[in-house]
C-alpha cells in the first residue's frame, strides 16, 4: 500500500459525507432517501450505507465494496441500490461517482411518467441534455439496474419512474451538480408549461449551443483544477474541503 493511500481514503470519505449532507440540506433526500458512491481505486467503490439520513451521515459510516457490490469493509450494510451503482460503473468506465436522490420537482415528473425530453433552455444543452425516463422498477432490486442499461451509454442523468433521479459524473462534484441541474430543469419545465407558452429550442439553436458547450467545458475544467485538489487514485477523484 502506498503511504498516501489512507489519506486519500480519508479525504474521499469526507467528500462523500459532505455531498450527502449538501443533498440533504437542499431537500433532495428526505428521510433516509438517496445514496452516493465513488471509485476508491480500480477495484473498489466507497458507498453510503443503507437506511441512514444523508443529513446525519459521517465519514466513518461509509462502506467499501468490490465492483460486484460485495462488502469488503465497514460495519454497516451497503445501500439497497448497490446494483444500480455497480451497473453504472460497469457500463461507463469514464464515470468516477454516482449520486441517487429524490429531488421533488424531478421526482414529480418521474411520478407522472414524463422525462425532461424537451430542450427548453440553453443550460440544458450545456449540461445534462435530455433527461430520459427509465421504465418502472422496484426500488432496491436488480430491476433498477436493468431499467437503466439501455440509457446509460448516452445519458449522465436519468429519471427513475415513480422513484427519483440518478446522475453520474467524472467526479463527485460533477455528479452532484448534474443532480442540482436536473431539479432546476424540472422546475422551469413545469413553470414554462404552466405559463402556457413553452418554446423548445430549434435544432439549429441546439447545434450552435453544442459547439459553445465544448468551449464552456474546457474553461470550467480549467477553473475547477485551480480551485480543487484533485486526488487521482486509479480513477478516483476528490476535492479538498
Ligand atoms: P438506501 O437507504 O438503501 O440507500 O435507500 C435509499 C433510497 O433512496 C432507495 O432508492
Amino acid at each position: 500500500m502506498n503511504e498516501w493511500e489512507p489519506n486519500v481514503e480519508r479525504q474521499l470519505r469526507r467528500d462523500l459525507a459532505k455531498f450527502s449532507r449538501w443533498l440533504s440540506r437542499i431537500g433532495f433526500t428526505p428521510g433516509t432517501a438517496g445514496n452516493l458512491s465513488l471509485r476508491l481505486d480500480a477495484r473498489r467503490l466507497l458507498v453510503t450505507p443503507t437506511g441512514v439520513s444523508k443529513g446525519l451521515i459521517r465519514p466513518s459510516d461509509m462502506v467499501i465494496v468490490d465492483l460486484e457490490g460485495r462488502l469488503l469493509a465497514g460495519s454497516r450494510k451497503v445501500t439497497s441500490e448497490i446494483d444500480m451503482h455497480v451497473a453504472v460503473y460497469h457500463v461507463r468506465e469514464d464515470v468516477g461517482a454516482v449520486v441517487h436522490a429524490h429531488p421533488p420537482m424531478a421526482t414529480a415528473f418521474a411520478c407522472s411518467g414524463r422525462g425532461l425530453d424537451q430542450i427548453l433552455c440553453q443550460e440544458a444543452v450545456m449540461t445534462v441534455g435530455v433527461v430520459p425516463l427509465a421504465t418502472y422498477a422496484t426500488t432496491g432490486t436488480g430491476e433498477v439496474a436493468a431499467s437503466l442499461l439501455p440509457l446509460l451509454p448516452d445519458h449522465d442523468a436519468i429519471l427513475l419512474e415513480n422513484h427519483g433521479v440518478v446522475c453520474c459524473g467524472q467526479t463527485l462534484p460533477d455528479a452532484f451538480m448534474k443532480m442540482e441541474t436536473v431539479e432546476h430543469l424540472a422546475h422551469l419545465t413545469l413553470v414554462a408549461h404552466q405559463l402556457g407558452s413553452a418554446r423548445p429550442l430549434r435544432p439549429e439553436q441546439i447545434q450552435q449551443l453544442r459547439s459553445a458547450r465544448r468551449k464552456y467545458q474546457e474553461n470550467s475544467q480549467a477553473c475547477s483544477s485551480d480551485s480543487e485538489t484533485q486526488v487521482q487514485a486509479a480513477g478516483a477523484a476528490t476535492i479538498a474541503t
